[in-house]
């Protein structure tokens, strides 16, 4: 299926997890993808991993948390290939911690990534999109922490939830000029974070044999999966669909709690 042949799609956070198998679905499909992320080291092993499979796609190294590297990154994708389709905010950090022990930096951190880089890279690629006159979709990835949420998450839940309040703002601000604005809330996704976290767990069998016993469908998402409600939310057959968010998690977020511990 090539049905984003030539279309000029940039990632953000393009280096691993989500981000990598957003990027994959779209180059797979026919798209020219911009890698938009922050390690060289991951930007430029993607970009040599695509190329080697035929795919397209081009490493921009990218801070999301500084306005001047957005910028250039968007300048950058613009001048190269003259229009800008689609854009993922992806990026994103995660800092879990007890809520008397966030630092200012923290703060920063999370926050600046999370959601001041969602702004201003929908911002900078809406002015292109707008000035170039080209319809355009931008889907930021948000979690279902925008729902409901744990303890010691206050600065990733207030991001993520935020996001989708000012993406319902923003399809309204750029319906006009026919971009529309979605985003999408993953639960637990197969990534090296999720691995990361359970292999910290002094039981990782046994945990991720509870977390896969609260999904409604025994499992939990891969990336690919994350990818494919993406790439739906970015084609023509989601013409009329804006300023909705789109919870992928299997039902977690449905449950009311463990019923079989108690
Ligand atoms: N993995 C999950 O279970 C899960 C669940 C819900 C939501 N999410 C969200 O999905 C997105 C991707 O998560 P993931 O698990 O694939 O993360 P990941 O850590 O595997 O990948 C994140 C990528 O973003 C890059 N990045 C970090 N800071 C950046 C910056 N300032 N500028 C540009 N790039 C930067 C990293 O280098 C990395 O390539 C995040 O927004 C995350 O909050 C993940």
């Amino acid at each position: 299926m090539e049905d984003f042949k030539d279309k000029i799609v940039i990632v953000t956070g393009a280096g691993n997890g989500i981000g990598k198998g957003i990027s994959e679905q779209f180059a797979r499909r026919g798209a020219q993808v911009v890698l938009a992320t922050y390690l060289d080291s991951e930007g430029l092993q993607v970009e040599k991993e695509f190329i080697d499979k035929g795919l397209k796609a081009k490493y921009i190294q990218t801070d999301v948390r500084s306005e001047e590297s957005i910028s250039n990154m968007v300048d950058e994708t613009f001048n190269t290939f003259k229009r800008i389709d689609v854009l993922i905010n992806n990026a994103g950090v995660t800092i879990f911690k007890p809520m008397v022990d966030v630092s200012s930096e923290d703060w920063d951190l999370v926050i600046d990534t999370d959601l001041k880089g969602v702004f201003f890279c929908s911002k900078y690629v809406a002015k292109k999109m707008i000035a170039n006159e080209n319809s355009g979709s931008i889907i930021s990835i948000s979690s279902n922490h925008a729902y409901r949420t744990l303890p010691d998450t206050e600065m990733y839940a207030a991001a993520k939830g935020a996001v989708i309040s000012m993406s319902r703002s923003m399809a309204h601000s750029l319906g006009r000029y026919g971009i529309r604005v979605n985003t999408v809330s993953p639960g637990f996704t197969d990534t090296h974070h999720y691995q990361k976290w359970l292999m910290a767990k002094e039981d990782p069998a046994q945990v991720e044999k509870d977390v896969y016993a609260l999904h409604a469908t025994g499992t939990i998402s891969t990336p690919e999966d994350i990818a494919n409600l993406v790439c739906f939310l970015a084609s023509d057959q989601a013409r009329n669909i804006t300023a909705s968010d789109h919870l992928i998690d299997a039902g977690l977020t449905a449950r009311l709690y463990h019923s079989d511990k108690f």
